[in-house]
């Protein structure tokens, strides 16, 4: 399969890295794209991404990529993390740099365009910005550690920690988002991958929870 992975400047950087570390590369066509100020959070956030050998990468800036145009058969794009202002400049169809043209191209041929946005609370900007893409056919699935996780409190998610325990929200929330401490987390974006897209191949094979990360399953041991 052939699929697009881009970045934005929106919080939540450890989404695309795990969902970067588990496609396999030699078994699918990976490119990756990232904004400018995907760049700028993922060094507040992770310091540097590890990108996976055979991850083709791309600028932000040029359309002489294969799936900026629609002739290019492609599977699926994954915008994660998705900022509003991504999120805001593909409802209104600017296709001005890579990821939105990108983007663009996969609503109009119909293909698969997931969207994770990380914003909260939504204002009414985000809200119909959201009703449009979901009206021309993207699935928007927000980041919300806070549900998948099944915390055992609202501090103990990061919910409230980023003003409790110090450091920017980015940090602090990157950090708790990060640390995998709970037995009961599950393998957020593995299941949300599988299940929107079924024959993924995982680089360590199949995924054990499957969708039931995102519909109540069994969770990782
Ligand atoms: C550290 C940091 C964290 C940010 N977090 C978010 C966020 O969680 N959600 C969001 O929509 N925008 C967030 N922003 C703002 C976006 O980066 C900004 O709107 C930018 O214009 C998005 O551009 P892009 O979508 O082209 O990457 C953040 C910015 C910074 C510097």
């Amino acid at each position: 399969m052939k699929f697009v992975i881009a970045g934005t400047g929106a919080s939540g950087a450890i989404y695309l890295q795990r969902l970067l570390a588990k496609i396999d590369a030699r078994a699918h066509e990976l490119h990756l794209v990232l904004s400018p100020f995907a760049k700028q959070v993922i060094h507040e956030e992770l310091g540097e991404l590890r990108v996976p050998e055979g991850v083709r990468q791309h600028g932000d800036k040029s359309m002489n990529v294969p799936f900026a145009s629609g002739s290019a058969p492609f599977d699926a794009m994954v915008i994660v993390p998705c900022s509003m202002g991504t999120l805001g400049r593909i409802a209104a169809g600017t296709s001005d740099t890579t990821i939105l043209r990108a983007a663009d191209v996969f609503l109009k041929e119909r293909r698969k365009l997931i969207l994770v946005p990380r914003e909260t609370p939504w204002n009414l900007i985000h809200a119909r910005n959201v009703a449009t893409l979901l009206e021309a056919g993207a699935l928007v699935m927000p980041a919300c550690p806070v549900a998948l996780e099944l915390p055992l409190s609202v501090t103990a998610t990061g919910v409230m920690g980023p003003r409790i325990a110090g450091g920017t929200p980015a940090q602090e929330g990157t950090r708790r988002i990060s640390r995998d401490s709970s037995a009961r987390r599950t393998d957020i974006l593995r299941g949300i991958m599988e299940g929107l897209l079924g024959s993924i191949t995982f680089a360590n094979g199949p995924a054990r929870d499957s969708v039931g990360a995102c519909g109540g399953g069994p969770p990782n041991p």
